[in-house]
């Protein structure tokens, strides 16, 4: 496996690569979850690429960037045994080399939900990612399910930029009680850890029982106060396509999605139904 640093050693590695070449971004501390994204491109291109990357430009002023866990010697390790045959590992001196203050705007798509509670989040990740596209330039890009509207965001950015490349969803990997598997996991204590399992248990509850949007809500909102240490920040269900709010008995695919705060971490969750 190969580990470059600059955009020029990563142009000269892929000038060399042949047939479909897959990639998944991530910001490192790789889990299960992140690692399915790589089995996924493994199974479908020739050749495989990762980039692990803590983008400063996707978090707020008052955000958790230099909490954000880092182990780069064992995602390294994680990623070779994964058989992955590139690496892009930037430092932000490299990926922002020169000052500007261009970027992809993520239009409404980005400005809602998520992009309200975290201002400047998504431009902040559809301008790194179309860097990272650009620079790397994959056949095709493999994100999660779990954080729904950046993969709303990202297809939606692709589609309205031509930019030539295929997004690829992937299902949200879960610890054993049903927490998402998250980079900020780590974070929480022991307390949080336990009290967290409650998102997946409200939203299966509520995807599963019938009644309007509204009650869906509730049970939610009731369900998620077993919680006690956990703030809500939002409980949002969503036409799945548009992510425009729903009202009433929903009809077509609908998507539940949850931020709740356990300290000074934001887990967020969702279910498509
Ligand atoms: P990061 O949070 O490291 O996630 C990298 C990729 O892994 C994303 O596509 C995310 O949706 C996916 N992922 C995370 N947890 C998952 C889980 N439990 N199951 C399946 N997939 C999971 O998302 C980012 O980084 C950044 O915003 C990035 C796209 C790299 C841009 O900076």
């Amino acid at each position: 496996m190969d580990v470059v640093t600059t955009k020029a050693d990563l142009r000269a590695a892929r000038a060399g690569l042949s047939g479909p070449v897959g990639f998944v971004p991530t910001m490192g501390f790789l889990h299960a979850g992140h690692m399915s994204l790589v089995a996924r491109s493994r199974a479908e291109c020739t050749t495989t690429l990762a980039s692990i990357f803590v983008n400063p430009t996707q978090f707020g002023p008052n955000e958790d960037l230099d909490a954000y866990p880092r182990d780069m010697p064992r995602d390294l390790a994680m990623l070779e045994a994964a058989g992955v045959d590139l690496v892009f590992t930037p430092t932000p001196e490299v990926m922002y080399d020169r000052p500007t203050d261009f970027g992809v705007d993520p239009g409404t798509l980005g400005a809602v939900l998520m992009g309200a509670l975290r201002p400047g989040h998504f431009r902040g990740v559809a301008t790194v990612v179309t860097k990272l596209f650009n620079i790397v330039q994959p056949d095709r890009a493999y994100f999660g399910e779990k954080d729904f509207q950046q993969l709303a965001v990202i297809r939606a950015m692709v589609d309205a930029l031509d930019q030539s490349v295929k997004i690829i969803g992937c299902p949200t990997v879960r610890e054993a009680d049903g927490l998402a598997m998250s980079s900020r996991n780590a974070r929480l204590t022991p307390a949080h850890r336990a009290q967290a399992k409650v998102l997946h248990r409200a939203m299966e509850a509520a995807a599963h029982m019938t009644g309007t949007v509204e009650a869906r809500r509730d049970r939610i909102r009731a369900m998620l106060a077993e919680a006690p240490d956990g703030e809500v920040e939002s409980i949002d269900i969503c036409d799945a396509a548009t992510l425009k709010p729903l009202a009433g008995d929903p009809t077509g695919p609908a998507v539940i999605l949850l931020a709740v705060r356990f300290g000074e971490v934001l887990l967020i969750d969702q279910r498509v139904f």
